[in-house]
């Protein structure tokens, strides 16, 4: 089983990630993690020192090498899905997890860190709900091509673990 949690910055993809992957006994995997290890660099400072571009491609490698394995939950990063045509190479290697908590429910996390998120420091403060928005819109048109969209602020693992399991009993 290989399952990909996607989802916009501060949807809860690296909190829930692990209590799926508990739920379901299979390994876990954050792709922002994978990345700092191997290039041994925080994504904030490698987004400030080669910019946003190097990061994709980067990432891109780091993606096609984690879907190599045969069993994971990986989460992934908030643009994952959104380059080099990630989303139907996720949806093809196996079933993707769209976080999808209200809207309200992202302003709110992402409000206390945005310092910490480099595409955040962009928006500015005055108008950062709106920049959020516009941005969240172009990037939702993928996430909604995942196989199970999850709309709950704090999905229950178990819940979701046996929509999975049914779902594999249906097409196995
Ligand atoms: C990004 C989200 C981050 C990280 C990078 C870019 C994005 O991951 O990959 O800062 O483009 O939305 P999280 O969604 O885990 O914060």
């Amino acid at each position: 089983m290989r399952i990909f949690i996607v989802g916009y910055m501060g949807s809860g993809k690296s909190t829930f990630g692990p209590k799926l992957a508990n739920a379901l006994q299979l390994p876990f995997y954050d792709l922002d993690i994978l990345f700092e290890e191997r290039y041994k660099i925080s994504i904030q400072n490698f987004f400030s020192k080669y910019g946003e571009n190097h990061f994709r491609e980067f990432e891109h490698q780091i993606l096609i090498e984690a879907a190599e394995m045969e069993e994971f939950i990986l989460s992934t990063g908030g643009g994952t899905p959104c380059f080099f045509d990630q989303m139907n190479f996720m949806n093809e290697r196996g079933e993707t997890l769209f976080l999808n908590p209200p809207f309200e429910v992202l302003v709110k996390r992402l409000k206390t860190s945005a310092k910490k998120r480099p595409l955040l420091q962009r928006f500015g403060t005055a108008d950062f709900e709106k920049n959020l928005h516009e941005h969240f819109a172009e990037r939702e048109i993928y996430y909604k091509q995942a196989s199970f969209i999850i709309d709950e602020a704090s999905p229950v693992e178990e819940e979701v673990a046996e929509q999975i399991r049914q779902y594999y009993l249906k097409i196995s």
